[in-house]
């Protein structure tokens, strides 16, 4: 079965807007998850523009599914990611000057760096999943220096330009997801996914779960959590 993780970063974007405690993203993670959804993810950011620490530190005690840290690999977000000890680390690039994630951690590239927070987090018995984008040499790199997951990078399917190059990224992840799981890697996905374009990618072979934020919180806003998270879950 097919789960849905909710990322309850844009609850924090709210909040941050004001800068006081509303709304939480500590009680957004317990509404999501009464509702259905299977992990809870945030990304912590080296800029703190939504997610604080004391978020993470929180939800690490408060979520009863799975909390997924996303991060960039760094020393600062190492030392907090073995200090919470979440049930996931999700590795992403970070650019302080992006709006959002766009793209896949470049693992041949940077794939010394990767190696060392890799092993210290598995060592510490931790998940650890890359965050890749649907290019077999990467998942390939990605599965040879101990990742136990990779999360496909939808975000160029989601911004598909017409229906045949919808199906092209479509095929793409399909054949990214086949490989990945011949190598014995989970597969995750996500970004830009939502109430639309999910069904594709949760009929891929083999997929485990989606990490959706922006769709489920921009619909919560007008419907209630509970309503954005149960339809999601219906879809997938
Ligand atoms: N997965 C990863 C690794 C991400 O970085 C993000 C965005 O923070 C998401 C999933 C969720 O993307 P969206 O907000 O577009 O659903």
């Amino acid at each position: 079965m097919v789960t849905l993780g909710v990322n309850v970063d844009h609850i924090a974007t709210i909040r941050q807007a004001r800068g006081g405690r509303e709304p939480d993203p500590v009680h957004a993670a317990v509404l999501a998850e009464l509702a259905g959804a299977r992990g809870i993810t945030v990304h912590l950011r080296e800029d703190r523009r939504h997610i604080q620490d004391r978020d993470v530190y929180i939800l690490k005690q408060t979520v009863s599914t799975n909390l997924n840290l996303e991060m960039a690999p760094t020393p600062e977000m190492m030392k907090i990611a073995l200090d919470v000890m979440p049930y996931m680390v999700t590795i992403v690039p970070e650019r302080r000057e992006e709006r959002t994630t766009e793209g896949g951690f470049p693992v041949r590239e940077k794939e010394r760096d990767l190696v060392k927070a890799i092993t210290a987090l598995r060592e510490n018995h931790l998940m650890v999943s890359v965050f890749v984008n649907p290019d077999i040499p990467e998942i390939r790199a990605a599965a040879k220096i101990g990742a136990t997951h990779v999360e496909l990078y939808t975000g160029t399917y989601a911004g598909a330009v017409s229906e045949q190059n919808a199906l092209d990224e479509l095929d793409m992840l399909k054949e990214a997801a086949m490989a990945a799981h011949k190598l014995g890697l989970r597969i995750n996905a996500g970004h830009g996914l939502n109430y639309v374009n999910v069904p594709a990618v949760a009929a891929i072979d083999n997929m485990q779960e989606l990490n959706i934020g922006h769709a489920i919180v921009a619909r919560a806003s007008l419907v209630g959590m509970d309503a954005a998270v149960r339809e999601m879950v219906a879809l997938i």
